[in-house]
């Protein structure tokens, strides 16, 4: 029997239009592009996240040498968001990015990694954590939880 998965997002022309404590998130992720360690890639990708005592952690991607052993952004700062403020749900991420990796008008996606990642912060506050993806051109896409991006995913 064929099935059928059906994904609900929204979509805004310009991340301008998203509510203002996102606005903030998304040029706070854009002030960590500028930071990123990207030298091999020349992708620099910023990323906040939004935690439920209302911290916001910041992180960027960090290249190495030896390609594998660089992390991506979503990463960084969910990491530190995990490290430090363990006992505090997650509740948006934003993701950013600046280079010619990704065309203009594409929009930037996290990797497979990030998204295990996501999901098991999902898991373990058992809350879904709102995902806002922003192209370089502006254009938005917002999840309403990581499993939209992930289906079928592994430990769900
Ligand atoms: N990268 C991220 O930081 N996040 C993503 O969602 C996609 C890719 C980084 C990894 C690497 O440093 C560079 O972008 C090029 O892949």
């Amino acid at each position: 029997m064929e099935k059928e998965i059906t994904i609900k997002y929204n979509e805004f022309l310009n991340w301008s239009e998203l509510p203002s404590n996102e606005i903030s998130m998304v040029e706070k992720a854009y002030s960590m592009c500028e930071k990123a360690h990207a030298p091999y890639s020349n992708f620099q990708v910023g990323s906040t996240v939004l935690l439920s005592n209302g911290e916001i952690v910041a992180g960027n991607n960090q290249e190495n040498i030896a390609y594998p052993s660089g992390l991506c952004a979503e990463r960084v700062a969910l990491f530190f968001a995990g490290a430090n403020f363990p006992k505090e749900s997650v509740e948006t991420i934003v993701v950013v990015a600046k280079g010619d990796l990704v065309p203009f008008d594409k929009l930037l996606s996290p990797c497979g990694s990030c998204r295990q990642v996501m999901m098991e912060y999902e898991m373990k506050q058992s809350k879904s954590i709102r995902v806002v993806l922003v192209s370089q051109n502006g254009k938005t896409v917002v999840f309403n939880s990581i499993l939209d991006l992930l289906p079928f995913a592994f430990g769900n």
